[in-house]
């Protein structure tokens, strides 16, 4: 797919629903009793890998425009799966279905596509078997394809090496199950929406500092959950409008969750005009509609506990790094390279073919911006943040830009370039 240089973006646009919230729904839903209808669902190819594996195992799950509908059969209602479970390209689906297998009476094979199967998966295979599951990697290099034989188990206090939302999620799924309280640690606080939905759900947990604890659940309850756009695919929009002149735009109803919110505090910092308003909540999960013009930006330094609350946005912030004067430092972000594809390594080498300084770190990246940057062929690696991530590039950049393997971005917003013509004006 080709990019060009265009003159602003301008008008409104609505992102569709937020990925994690939208895979946990439909977990949480087939773990519930009753029905639980899911409002503005994300169909992007990860979220529909997690209502397959659920079918497979004997939910009834049904789409209906945006709304999906699916019809819990309680924390024990699952049925064995009579194939290998596959849970495509997503990391979520993935970490978090091993946590709810790993306390079934029957055991079950998962797998994925080629990037699933190098992401490492060691990180939910040692907490889980802490509380007595037995998950074998088959291949032998703690990636899927994994094995996993569930049974009883019982709650732990887990210290979490990262801060991982899908780990700590898989650990918080498999306690519901667990006899007596599970805890897990993590050394900065990530994503919080398994906690938020479970407690909508009936379960019992809550937070402290950066460690949650959940109590085991007798049942959980279906619920009506409307999920707020998400601020990641909303990232590209920001970013997009800030580095093309004579951009306005309007993203409307985005996910404003403080755990997830971490570019909106990187974009002020930057220089950005951009203001939210409109603020509202449901189901413990803020949204707003975000106004955003182009603006003269300035490097800045984007490290520590900020880091999980916007990991997936810093490939944009990256690419957005290169319009700012002056230098900005990302840092503390190695899981970058445990992403769909190794995100610091692909970035430099797509924004220094377009004529970027970048500078690899063990665990970021160092950009200076200010230098302008060209159209070049760039290799998406199957990577949906880095597609979209080049595309807005390439509409920012002098010439023309060709992303290989665009398709992709069908994983987490399937009408991506369509919205960006639209904004275009072309
Ligand atoms: C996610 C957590 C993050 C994020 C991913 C979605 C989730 O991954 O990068 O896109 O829904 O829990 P990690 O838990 O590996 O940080």
């Amino acid at each position: 797919m080709i990019f060009r240089k265009c003159s602003g973006l301008r008008g409104q646009v609505t992102v569709p629903g937020d990925k994690s919230i939208s895979h946990r729904g439909v977990m949480l839903g087939s773990l519930a009793k009753g029905t639980t209808r899911i409002h503005n669902f994300l169909q992007g190819a990860d979220c529909l890998s997690t209502i397959s594996c659920f079918r497979a195992m004997g939910i009834p799950i049904t789409i209906q425009g945006s709304t999906v509908q699916v019809e819990g059969r309680g924390l024990r209602g699952l049925q064995a799966p009579d194939q290998v479970l596959d849970c495509g390209n997503s990391g979520t689906t993935t970490r978090l279905i091993s946590g709810i297998l790993a306390a079934q009476e029957f055991s079950s094979t998962l797998t994925g596509d080629p990037s699933i199967r190098r992401r490492p998966m060691k990180r939910i295979m040692t907490p889980l078997s802490q509380m007595g599951a037995r998950i074998e990697s088959l291949s032998g290099n703690d990636c899927a394809p994994l094995k996993i034989t569930g049974g009883p188990l019982q709650g732990i206090h887990y210290q979490s090496p990262v801060a991982s939302a899908q780990v700590k999620s898989a650990i918080l799924l498999a306690g519901l199950y667990a006899q007596g309280e599970t805890r897990v640690t993590e050394p900065t606080l990530s994503r919080n929406h398994s906690e938020l939905m479970m407690k909508a759900f009936g379960a019992d947990v809550r937070t402290q500092g950066t460690t949650a604890i959940l109590q085991p659940a007798r049942e959980l309850y279906g619920q009506e959950i409307v999920v707020p756009g998400d601020i990641s695919s909303a990232a590209f929009f920001l970013a997009a409008a800030l580095m093309i002149p004579g951009s306005e735009l309007l993203v409307r109803n985005v996910g404003t969750n403080p755990t997830r919110d971490g570019i909106l505090h990187v974009l002020r910092a930057m220089g950005a005009d951009l203001t939210v308003t409109g603020e509202r909540s449901q189901g413990g999960e803020p949204a707003g509609d975000i106004l955003v013009r182009s603006s003269s930006l300035q490097g800045t330094v984007v490290e520590g506990a900020i880091i999980p609350t916007l990991i997936d946005e810093l490939p944009v912030i990256a690419a957005l790094a290169c319009f700012a004067d002056g230098q900005t430092v990302i840092r503390d972000a190695a899981e970058l390279k445990v992403k769909e594809s190794n995100r610091i390594q692909v970035m430099v080498q797509g924004l220094s073919a377009m004529g970027a300084d970048v500078e690899e770190t063990p665990d970021g990246m160092v950009i200076r911006g200010g230098r302008p940057l060209h159209g070049a062929v760039i290799d998406s690696h199957l990577d949906h943040r880095i597609a979209m991530t080049f595309a807005v590039a390439g509409c920012a950049a002098e010439g023309e830009t060709r992303i290989l393997g665009a398709d992709c971005v069908n994983i987490s917003y399937p009408e991506f370039y369509q919205e960006l013509k639209r904004l275009a004006g072309n």
